[in-house]
């Protein structure tokens, strides 16, 4: 374990998020694990989280709502003595055609996976800068870096996430708080069944021959997923290993892709890390941080 001991981690109901914050408690972290509903539909899964360690705390947290976030973090903040590390983990998927996606429902992704991670970052940034250690951790997608198609909302999600992040990586340059993004490929978590799917479905109909497309794509690659796909424990474990790299050396953007080999993810990460710093330099300015 590094010097980085206290985490919160959010969407601990199941998933990457369950595993990450189980992964983290038995490297010997003090682990808030952050769900929605906890006493109710996800009340199980929160007593076997809560009953993996006694340094393992479940905690109710709606990314979408201000006071939940407040409440949980000023928790967290009191039975940790302090938290180090945020990772911001929940999110939700969409698969159809862009244009049949209410305004409402695109404003509802965007609500949990980027204003969430706002609301969540602004809740535990003071903490972090006041002891001038930390870490904030996201849990993107490599669907922030390039496009599979039929999942628009998703993807501008993801790639409005990775733009927040690099701002923060960069305005938080000599705080002593780091940044840092993993982005996994596809892996037959529950999110697959999650998925929203387009309110409108008149617009869907109006695409014709073409209003199957989405199903065709996605619908393969979630067998395949299903099938044969990677184990998710291998974005926990990317996950823990950042966490627990030594300050200054950890990766700004790690890639878990076994599923497609990552290489289209990797190649923009290369290029855009080599862009911005240069762009940096013109600025005059810089992220204290490792490069990828
Ligand atoms: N699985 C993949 O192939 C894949 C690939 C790339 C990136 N990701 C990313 O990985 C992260 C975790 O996804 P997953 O694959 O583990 O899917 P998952 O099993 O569906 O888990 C998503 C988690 O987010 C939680 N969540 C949703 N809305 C929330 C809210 N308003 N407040 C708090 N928690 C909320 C869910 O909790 P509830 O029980 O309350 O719904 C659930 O625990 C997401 O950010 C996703 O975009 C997944």
């Amino acid at each position: 374990m590094g010097n980085l001991q206290n985490v919160l981690v959010t969407g601990t109901s199941s998933g990457f998020g369950r595993l990450i914050a189980a992964t983290l408690a038995s490297r010997g972290h003090t682990v808030v694990a952050t769900m929605r509903d906890p006493a109710g539909r996800n009340a199980e899964v929160a007593r076997e989280l809560g009953r993996l360690s006694d340094s393992l705390h479940v905690l109710e947290l709606d990314v979408t709502s201000d006071a939940s976030v407040h409440d949980a973090v000023a928790t967290a903040e009191t039975i940790t003595g302090g938290l180090d590390v945020v990772v911001n983990n929940a999110g939700i998927g969409a698969g159809g055609h862009a244009e049949a996606f209410t305004p409402a429902q695109l404003a509802g992704i965007l609500d949990i996976n980027v204003v969430g991670v706002q609301r969540v970052t602004r809740a535990t940034l003071p903490f972090l800068r006041q002891r001038g250690r930390g870490l904030l951790l996201s849990v993107s997608s490599i669907m922030g870096r390039i496009v599979i198609p039929w999942s628009a909302p998703y993807t501008a999600s993801k790639f409005a996430l990775e733009g927040l992040m690099e701002s923060y990586r960069i305005e938080l340059t000599g705080t002593g708080v780091e940044v840092a993004i993993v982005e996994p490929g596809g892996f037959a978590t529950d999110f697959a069944s999650r998925m929203l799917g387009p309110d409108d479905t008149e617009r869907v109909a109006s695409y014709g021959e073409r209003a199957g497309e989405p199903q065709r794509l996605w619908g393969g690659f979630m067998e395949a997923l299903a099938k044969d796909g990677p184990d998710p424990q291998l974005v926990a474990d990317a996950v823990a290993e950042t966490v627990d790299a030594p300050a200054g050396q950890r990766a700004f953007r790690v890639v878990v892709d076994p599923m497609m080999g990552g290489g289209a993810a990797t190649a923009v990460n290369e290029t855009t890390e080599a862009v911005q710093a240069q762009l940096m330099k013109q600025l005059g300015g810089g992220s204290d941080q490792a490069e990828a």
